[in-house]
């Protein structure tokens, strides 16, 4: 990953596709002096996300792709990202699989946040899904995190725990990358 020059942040688009707890805490992250990145663009795949409130809260140009077509909606994304002169991309809850073509054109410039205790559990039916799609899940762990579950946790209690860890995690992963 490129060193900083200067004072010039890296310009970042997220990707979300639900509540956007992460993008909210990578937009707060990225607003301090230390943050490598600054937030220029929110992609959605779905216009019901709540997390798109954001984009209007910090002023931050959003834009939702119709996904009916994939690689009609994924043409449409890399465009507007040479248009806005994106140099990263951190993938914050997207529920699409993005394919070789576009991870190519963004080759070790996309980060991604999940849940579980990667290689365990690649969730919403990853498997079957990557098995269909022939996809290869490539790239490394760059932070990893244990979230101990207690024997009186429901799937509410822990995500909220494990939320609670991601939203360190991640800026942490940022500032690793480009440091
Ligand atoms: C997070 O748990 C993330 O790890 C997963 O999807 C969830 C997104 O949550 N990929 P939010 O939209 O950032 O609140």
């Amino acid at each position: 990953m490129e060193k900083l020059t200067g004072l010039k942040k890296i310009k970042t688009a997220v990707f979300i596709s639900g509540t956007g707890s992460n993008l909210k805490n990578i937009i707060r992250f990225s607003k301090i002096k230390k943050s490598p990145i600054s937030v220029n663009l929110i992609i959605s795949n779905d216009s019901r996300s709540k997390g798109l409130n954001f984009a209007n809260q910090f002023r931050i140009r959003k834009k939702i792709f119709n996904y009916k077509n994939i690689k009609v909606a994924e043409n449409k994304i890399l465009i507007l990202l040479k248009k806005e002169k994106i140099k990263f991309i951190c993938l914050a809850g997207y529920m699409k699989i993005l394919s070789e073509n576009f991870i190519k054109k963004f080759s070790g410039k996309i980060i991604n946040i999940h849940p579980s205790l990667l290689p365990k559990y690649k969730g919403l039916n990853t498997h079957s899904r990557a098995i269909t799609n022939k996809d290869k899940f490539s790239g490394k762990i760059i932070l990893q995190k244990k979230v101990k579950i207690t024997a009186r946790d429901n799937f509410t209690s822990l995500a909220k725990r494990v939320l609670k860890q991601e939203h360190k995690l991640y800026p942490a992963a940022i500032m690793k990358i480009f440091n």
